[in-house]
């Protein structure tokens, strides 16, 4: 393929990928724009592998193949509740190809090198290896730690070294001298002589990138992993300036400044500084690792499907705020259809949506579309969170860090300043899920101990159906006695 052609195929790609972007920005064209962003990358990759730079055939296929199965096969195995640790997992992978490609670059005879690079030309070319393997450490260990914790292989909890942003301070510090070895010691051309210096900015980096993730704790994860995707592509363009690839710098800087806009659009949405959690917590007031100042006191009230059915009964406004839980129970459907049989009997239903609720950004949104709840009633938390005082009963399904009060009542709480639905204003509330357990953040609870609180304890599935069928029993019995 000519390189006009490649340079043609490369344009209608980064056009693609625009659009892509923009298609994914609202729930009903978010199907068009993926469709946009597949066509974009077969186009990429076609383009590049046709173009003039690929020869060797065979180790390109030798790779690609089994990359395309395994890819296929471990996404089609994912669920819906484990795709933040797949995004992570797949952060990891690009960080750790900008490291490869970085020390690769370095060691190619300079005579391999497509143009030839003198002077500051060659100097240029140092600082760009050397930035792009720095920032795909930190992708790389910062991803890895990131699925970690995601995972539950690591715990949720932040992690606070003693003295640790002056050890962040000094790995920094550590890597901006060893870049002056590195290039003192290249003499401002290839080889392998600046070989220790990088591979060792290399370890400090990726030491820097796993601390940095560490150090935050679980509810501040949805910002993390929407960085990380940041620093990922920006990995991928400092990979692009390596191999003067146009279309990967492209990419890249649209996938780094679209990941960052994300991330500061979710610290606003959980009153984060968006500098304190890409410094790992810098500057943020002491908090507790171990989930708060003081156990919540009290004893938690249970409660029947009997006695949540004649609330429901009784009441003539509901908010619902469904959570990780409902996720995980696959309630949606059955929630739908009580929301239906309420309303249908006059009753106003409405649903109360944390921007972090679940594991995904817009998890329950996609979650209540696909059982058809109506988009009008299914509000953000800015919009319904006056409106939980006036409010006769709030159904709690899976949810516990999203309706987590010490997030406004204790200062030294991990979550503390994140904005959280004010559920325990209503007059009743019923919070249905298995026992008394933490949620993702590891923070203790005291919604469940408040007087106006009861717990319907077991699987959101189990209970949400019980009160559906005991609604159809009563509904059905209401026209058979009226005649
Ligand atoms: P969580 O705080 O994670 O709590 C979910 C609750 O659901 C758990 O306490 C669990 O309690 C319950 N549960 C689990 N399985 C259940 C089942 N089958 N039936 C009934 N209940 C069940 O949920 P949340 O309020 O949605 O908050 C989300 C958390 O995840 C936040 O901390 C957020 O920062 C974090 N996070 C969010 C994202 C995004 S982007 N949304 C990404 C990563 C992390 P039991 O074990 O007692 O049942």
């Amino acid at each position: 393929m000519s390189n006009n052609l490649v340079t043609v195929a490369y344009i209608a790609a980064i056009v693609l990928f625009i659009l892509s972007l923009g298609g994914l920005s609202t729930q009903e064209t978010a199907k068009r724009g993926n469709l946009y962003g597949i066509v974009g990358m077969v186009l990429a990759i076609g383009a590049t592998a046709l173009g003039t730079g690929a020869t060797n055939y065979g180790a390109l296929f030798a790779m690609i193949v089994p990359g395309v199965i395994i890819g296929a096969v471990l996404a089609s195995r994912v669920d819906m509740t484990e795709m933040p640790e797949l995004v992570a997992m797949l952060h990891s992978f690009v960080g750790l190809a900008a490291v490869l490609v970085g020390i690769g670059n370095y060691l190619q005879p300079a005579s391999e090198l497509g143009a030839e690079l003198v002077g500051v030309e060659e100097t240029i070319h140092l600082i760009e290896i050397y930035v792009g393997v720095f920032i795909g450490a930190v992708t790389f260990t910062g991803s890895v730690i990131a699925f970690g914790k995601l995972k539950a292989i690591i715990s949720s909890k932040p992690l606070t070294l003693p003295g640790r942003h002056l050890l962040n301070i000094g790995l920094l510090a550590g890597t901006v001298a060893l870049g002056f070895v590195f290039m003192g010691s290249s003499g401002g051309v290839q080889g392998t002589s600046g070989l220790p210096a990088l591979l060792g900015m290399c370890g400090l980096a990726g030491l820097l990138g796993a601390h940095l993730v560490a150090a935050i704790g679980g509810a501040d994860m949805p910002v993390v992993i929407s960085m990380l995707n940041s620093y990922s592509g920006w990995a991928a363009a400092a990979a692009g300036f390596m191999l003067s690839n146009d279309l990967l710098i492209v990419t890249g800087a649209l996938v780094g400044s679209s990941g960052a806009i994300l991330s500061i659009i979710m610290c606003q949405a959980m009153n984060r500084s968006f500098i304190s959690v890409i410094l790992g917590g810098f500057g943020q007031g002491a908090v507790s690792a171990s989930g708060g100042s003081s156990a919540p006191g009290g004893t938690a009230t249970s409660t029947t499907v009997e006695d949540t059915v004649e609330l429901l009964n009784e009441a003539s406004s509901v908010i619902i705020t469904p959570g990780y839980g409902m996720a995980v129970a696959q309630a949606q459907h059955a929630v739908a259809d009580i929301t239906k049989i309420l309303r249908d009997r006059g009753t106003t239903v409405r649903f109360g949506i944390h921007p972090v609720a679940g594991r995904l950004p817009g998890h329950m949104n996609v979650l209540l579309a696909e059982a058809n709840v109506p988009y009008d009633i299914v509000l953000e938390m800015d919009e319904i969170n006056e409106d939980f005082g006036k409010t006769d009963v709030v159904l709690v399904i899976g949810a516990n860090d999203t309706v987590n009060p010490s997030a406004m009542e204790d200062p030294t709480s991990p979550i503390a300043g994140m904005p959280v639905l004010e559920v325990w204003n209503a007059a009743n509330v019923i919070v249905m899920k298995r026992g008394l357990s933490v949620g993702y953040a590891g923070v203790d609870n005291p919604l469940f101990y408040k007087d106006n609180s009861k717990m319907l304890f077991g699987d959101a599935k189990a209970n949400v159906s019980a009160i559906l069928a005991q609604m159809q029993t009563v509904d059905a019995k209401v026209p058979a006695m009226a005649g």
